[in-house]
């Protein structure tokens, strides 16, 4: 039984974006949650009562662990996909 080899990666163009007021870039459709992860980013936001850090747990929209604010409107990192000039902060509460 032979298997063919698997289709290379093709990547999307690199899009730049701001998180936390820092410069990032991404490729555009990954989402934040993936982009930020793979430059290191794994603490996406404090708990409301406590400094205890936050990020990705489900991966899938469901646990809001990875709550972010984008344009000031709270949304899901795993969800968003990246674009040119998003410019994503830390949920402030
Ligand atoms: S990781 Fe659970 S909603 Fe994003």
């Amino acid at each position: 039984m032979s298997k063919e080899p698997a289709p290379p990666i093709v990547r999307t163009e690199i899009v730049e974006f701001s998180f936390d007021g820092r410069k990032f870039s991404g490729h555009q459709g990954e989402t934040v949650a993936v982009a930020l992860l793979r430059q290191g980013i794994i603490q996406l936001r404090d708990a409301p009562n406590t400094p205890a850090a936050r990020g990705m747990f489900c991966v899938m929209g469901i646990c809001q662990e990875c709550v972010i604010e984008i344009n000031g409107k709270r949304k899901e990192a795993c969800r968003v996909p990246i674009s040119s000039g998003l410019i994503i902060d830390k949920v402030k509460y």
